[in-house]
């Protein structure tokens, strides 16, 4: 259980929520969506529920188990396997390595000190069995197998895992902690975009998962079908008003709940503009005379601020108009990749996959998770280099914009301007910060470290330097991850127009669809066919 006290949460001089009382309280049986703009503060309030930081003001109470799922997940042990991540949930690797020490002790001693090790081993291995270590394992590698992880990987090293497979690896580890081996569990689960980078199967299982789990759930999701199924409680943040509004319904009820409270919060607003217009008129009558300026004032400085307030709204609910760029000439082939092949050691991710792209073609990359489809646009990006003959030929012309799924385009360490500027040193100043505007950066958002920005934030700084780059092959991996809906929908209408090239990774499909795909590429083979409307399926388990 989870109760806020006076919670206030504040990012620089920004206050994001203010939660008087114990406004906010996650009980068993609660399966709260938190839902709201991208950097409205969901991520930083959930890093508090968890006891990650501190609140600026007020205080959080905790009993019980937490399960915590960092929206970005980079930190910890990295040396560890796989598999004693998972198992670390329960402590069962600590007990597992000891049993090890002991098992190589029996081996190699004799006499007392070989009993000794007998001994402590069957005790290590009693308490093992009693923690349901046995069932442990396999329970663990299911939970994997229904994430998308291969057996393979959960022997390896969590360094040699990518992004998305350890993001997965934490998720089994929290889940697996949750199940607790009895069926029933307490624990709490604070579960930050818990389906990014997870396929459509992947999802589906986690959709049910989490619809049964009884110990109280905070889950942030853009994804509309999965906050449907699993929520019985929406809490919606509003860093502009700075409150939280707390739904006790599922989410379609909330969808229209909000859609009134929203209306009614408009006809106030207009009300209020109403009066202040009036309030400055009166005050214009009253400041002609000299007795009366005093009043006046008071009067046009109350105008004032209401109208402020409103205009902080306004802002807010401002939608950028995105377009890409009109892309740099080039020939007819801009790209050709040729022989592509992807080894891990012995192991053959892909081997031979010959493409080609024609100026203006637009194209999907189709695969299951762990084909290579990252792999694939990282070798035509010219970032990973092909572990064989083959590599990329490139045409006349040819301008790459590349969107990576975990940024590495981007530096943290840097403001959002000094990353925009770096992109495209010879553009003009006034165009970028108009570009910038556009992707909602503006005034201390622009001198913020990049590092510091929140995950749909980053999105949106990755696909601005895009834009301002004239590429004439775009390659995009997940570009729609981690945007609300709003902020989706301004990008693929920017897809929908964009004349140049695009290669496109997604299991989005949506995306797919504004891109009008004419040809799609299937991993691991590399196999190359028309696009048909069939291929969406395929989209959708990718
Ligand atoms: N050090 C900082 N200085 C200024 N602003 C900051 C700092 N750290 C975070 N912020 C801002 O705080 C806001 C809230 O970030 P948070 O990550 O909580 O958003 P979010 O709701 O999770 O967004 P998303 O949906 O994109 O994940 C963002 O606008 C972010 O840029
Ligand atoms: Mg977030």
């Amino acid at each position: 259980m989870i109760v806020t006290n006076d919670l206030e949460v504040r990012v620089g001089a920004r206050t994001l929520l203010n939660a008087p009382g114990q406004h906010l309280r996650v009980q068993p049986g609660d399966r709260i969506g938190l839902v709201g703009r991208n950097g409205a503060g969901k991520t930083t309030t959930m890093r508090i529920l968890a006891g990650e930081t501190e609140p600026y003001g007020g205080s959080v109470t905790r009993s019980g188990d937490i399960g915590y799922l960092p929206q970005d997940s980079r930190e910890g042990n990295i040396e560890q396997t796989a598999r004693d991540r998972v198992l670390s949930a329960r402590g069962l690797d600590e007990i597992k390595r000891s049993m090890a020490k002991q098992h190589a002790i029996m081996e190699e001693s004799e006499g007392a000190k070989r009993d000794k090790a007998i001994d402590r081993y069957s005790k290590l291995e009693e308490r093992f069995a009693a923690l349901g270590g046995y069932e442990a394992d396999s329970e663990a590698a299911q939970i994997c197998d229904n994430l998308g992880l291969e057996a393979r990987i959960l022997d390896q090293q969590l360094n040699t895992l990518s992004g998305g497979q350890r993001r997965r690896v934490e998720l089994a580890q929290i889940l697996f902690a949750a199940t607790n081996g009895s069926g029933k569990s307490a624990t709490t689960l604070l579960l930050d975009e818990p389906t990014n980078h997870l396929d459509a199967d992947s999802i589906g299982w986690l959709r049910t998962f989490l619809s049964k789990h009884e110990g109280g759930l905070i889950m942030i999701s853009h994804d509309v079908e999965l906050l449907d199924a699993v929520c019985n409680k929406v809490w919606f943040l509003d860093a502009v008003r700075g409150e939280a509004d707390v739904y006790n319904m599922g989410f379609s009820k909330y969808k229209d709940a909000r859609a009134l409270d929203e209306a009614r919060r408009r006809r106030e607003r207009a009300n209020a503009e109403k009066k202040a217009s009036a309030l400055q008129k009166q005050a214009a009558k009253l400041g002609a005379k000299a007795t009366k300026a005093a009043a006046a004032k008071q009067m046009l400085a109350r105008a004032d601020r209401m109208m402020n307030q409103l205009d902080e709204v306004r802002v807010a609910d401002k939608v950028a108009n995105i377009s890409f760029p009109e892309p740099a000439p080039c020939g007819k082939t801009p790209m050709n990749a040729k022989g592509l092949t992807k080894m891990y050691g012995s192991l053959e991710v892909f081997a031979g996959v010959d493409l080609a792209i024609d100026r203006g073609s637009r194209v999907v990359v189709l695969g299951y998770n762990g084909a290579g489809k990252t792999t694939l646009l990282k070798m035509l990006a010219g970032v990973e280099r092909t572990d064989g003959e083959g590599g990329i030929v490139t045409g006349h012309g040819l301008k790459i914009g590349y969107f990576a799924q975990e940024h590495d385009t981007i530096d943290g360490s840097q403001s959002v301007w000094e990353n925009t500027i770096n992109a495209c040193p010879d553009a003009n100043e006034q165009d970028l910060r108009s570009l910038l505007g556009a992707f909602m950066f503006s005034g201390d958002k622009l001198e913020q470290p990049a590092g510091t920005l929140s995950g749909g934030e980053k999105t949106r700084l990755s696909l601005a330097t895009l834009v301002s780059s004239r590429a004439n092959v775009l390659l995009l991996d997940e570009p729609t991850n981690n945007l609300d809906p709003i902020s989706r929908e301004q990008v693929l209408d920017a897809l929908k127009t964009y004349t140049g090239a695009v290669v496109l990774v997604t299991h989005d499909p949506g995306a797919v669809k504004a891109l009008e795909p004419e040809r799609v590429i299937i991993m691991p083979d590399g196999d190359e066919d028309l696009w048909s409307d069939s291929y969406m399926e395929i989209v959708e388990l990718a």
